[in-house]
């Protein structure tokens, strides 16, 4: 009999196939998502569970989860969708899916840079709805990306490669971090130690780092006030770092030229306003979404899974 494995949502025909050969999958018709006690239902008598971004693995679901249930792990690199120290009361190991989405993610950060610098929304709307009358010398006008400024907020894994595409747009690139990498690292970026110094080098912001306590509602008017005026913040992170509000108003303003991001608050409900500002270019959290970056993403969280039922350490545990 093979060990039970509860699928929050529907997986890549490449992942569903290797799941299907290990283990008996209990997952759900749709792809819509689960309730709390819909993924709990699933997993009485359930060995494991493969859940996904969003779906609400937290203290109320801990208290309920069947003892059988010892792994949960997702299918994400990050895991604040998971209360982890609930997990860890309960004696749950968390596995999630780091280093596999680091190209995916920073080529989506580079389309909002470009999307977002060159009022990418607004051109496609017009070629879409019809509404594109002629070609005129002030016609969309954008803002130049090469020669200029970039700021990076967390020079992980794929601040680091948003900084290594930076290179070939001729930027000058500057990074905040908890601590300076080794040069190797930094592909030419000037490293600041605080914030404080870092925005006010900005004629680009990407958002690189994880929510926490610490981050979240970071990108506040405080922080917007700090970076050049008519600067552009890019988002690739997590939705809650940027408080909206104060997003909104910077870009109702003029503060910011622009914005692009992949992440919100609340996804997929976002706040109404950025849908009806001209410069905001908007994504559905798409930074992994590759074929071949989900197959990976995925076979990933079946490492972990494989390697938690056979007895042995869990190679991405959080
Ligand atoms: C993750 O893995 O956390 C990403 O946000 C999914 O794209």
């Amino acid at each position: 009999m093979k060990p039970v494995l509860v699928v929050t949502r529907r997986l890549p025909d490449a992942v569903a196939e290797r799941a299907a050969q290990s283990y008996d999958i209990r997952t759900q018709e749709g792809d819509d998502p689960l309730s709390r006690n819909e993924i709990l239902t699933l997993c009485h008598g359930a060995d494991a569970a493969l859940v996904s971004v969003g779906d609400p693995i937290d203290a109320a679901f801990f208290e309920e989860l069947p003892d059988s249930v010892k792994i949960v792990a997702t299918f994400s690199v990050g895991t604040d969708h998971i209360d982890l120290a609930a997990a860890k009361k309960k004696g749950v190991i968390i596995g999630n899916t780091p280093g596999v989405l680091t190209d995916a993610t920073a080529d989506i950060a580079w389309l909002l840079i470009l999307g977002a610098a060159r009022r990418a929304s607004e051109g496609e709307a017009e070629v879409r709805n019809a509404t594109w009358s002629s070609w005129r010398p002030t016609h969309l006008m954008g803002t130049q990306v090469t020669g200029k400024k970039l700021g990076i907020v967390g020079m992980g894994r794929i601040g680091q490669a948003v900084a290594k595409r930076a290179r070939g747009f001729d930027m000058e690139i500057h990074y905040y971090n908890r601590r300076q990498l080794p040069a190797d690292q930094e592909f030419g970026a000037t490293y600041h130690n605080s914030m404080d110094a870092l925005l006010p080098q900005c004629d680009f912001l990407s958002l690189h780092c994880p929510s926490t306590p610490e981050t979240r509602g970071m990108v506040n008017t405080d922080f917007i006030s700090k970076l050049p005026d008519g600067a552009i913040i890019v988002n690739t992170a997590r939705g809650d770092v940027v408080n909206d509000g104060d997003l909104i108003a910077a870009l109702k303003s003029g503060k910011l030229t622009a914005a692009g991001l992949d992440v919100f608050a609340g996804e997929p409900n976002i706040e109404p306003a950025y849908r009806d500002l001209k410069n905001t270019f908007l994504l559905p959290h798409l930074g992994s979404a590759t074929v071949e970056t989900r197959n990976a993403m995925g076979f990933r969280a079946l490492d972990n899974i494989d390697a938690f039922i056979a007895g042995k350490d869990v190679p991405f545990t959080v």
